[in-house]
């Protein structure tokens, strides 16, 4: 056991392991179909935007509120070591939810119909052009202004203390933005909307 868990690498392949056991014990419906596919894609889909929000809301709710309160010289362990590693899997996550769920809306039919807010795709196409500009928002404010406020990018202290500003107001911008999109997501299926 020790031996797994030490590993983050082998942690995760032990979550596939125990999936595939558990989807055989329960003799689930596994077929190579279409809705199968979509079933699956759905999941990476999740998997993906559960990374993305759930790294989203870290830097909100733990990392951002706590560096004022942490010593000028240990800051450096956060802007050095864990905010580089948390943007990495922050910014490609986002893109894997934006490729997962395009491909998601493409198999199940109606990409056009809910990006152009057609009935009765108009929960998932709210959700979906939500989603899009918070990973526009990662990609293009987000990133670059954290590349020069974390020193990846070296720029003057006046531009740095504004690069900063700018991602921090974004990363909030898009916590908000996150709360009507989840629901927008989970309503398309369920009639919440
Ligand atoms: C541009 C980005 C995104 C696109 C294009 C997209 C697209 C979709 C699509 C097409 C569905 C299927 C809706 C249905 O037919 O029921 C879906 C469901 C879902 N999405 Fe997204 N999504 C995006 C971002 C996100 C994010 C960031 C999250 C965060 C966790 C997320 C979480 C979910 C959840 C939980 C479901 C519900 C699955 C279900 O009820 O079976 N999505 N999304």
């Amino acid at each position: 056991m020790g031996a797994i868990f030490q590993s983050l690498g082998r942690s995760v392949l032990a979550g596939v392991v125990l999936l595939v056991v558990l989807v055989l014990v329960a003799g689930g419906n596994v077929s190579p179909s279409h809705a199968w596919a979509t079933f699956v894609m759905r999941w990476l889909h999740v998997l993906c935007g559960v990374m993305w929000v759930g790294l989203l809301w870290y830097f909100n709710f733990v990392q951002i509120p706590s560096m004022p309160k942490i010593p000028d010289e240990q800051k450096p362990a956060v802007s050095k070591v864990i905010a580089p590693t948390a943007l990495f899997w922050f910014r490609w996550s986002a893109l894997a939810t934006v490729v997962t769920g395009l491909l998601l809306a493409t198999m199940s039919g109606y990409l056009v119909g809910a990006l152009m807010l057609q009935k009765p795709f108009t929960a998932i196409g709210i959700g979906m052009w939500i989603a899009l500009v918070m990973a526009f928002n990662v990609w293009f404010i987000i990133w670059p202004n954290q590349k020069k406020a974390l020193g990846i990018v070296t720029v003057e202290a006046a531009e740095k203390a504004k690069a900063a500003r700018l991602a921090m107001l974004t990363s909030r911008f898009n916590t908000m933005l996150s709360i009507p999109m989840l629901f927008c997501m989970v309503a398309q299926q369920n009639g919440g909307l």
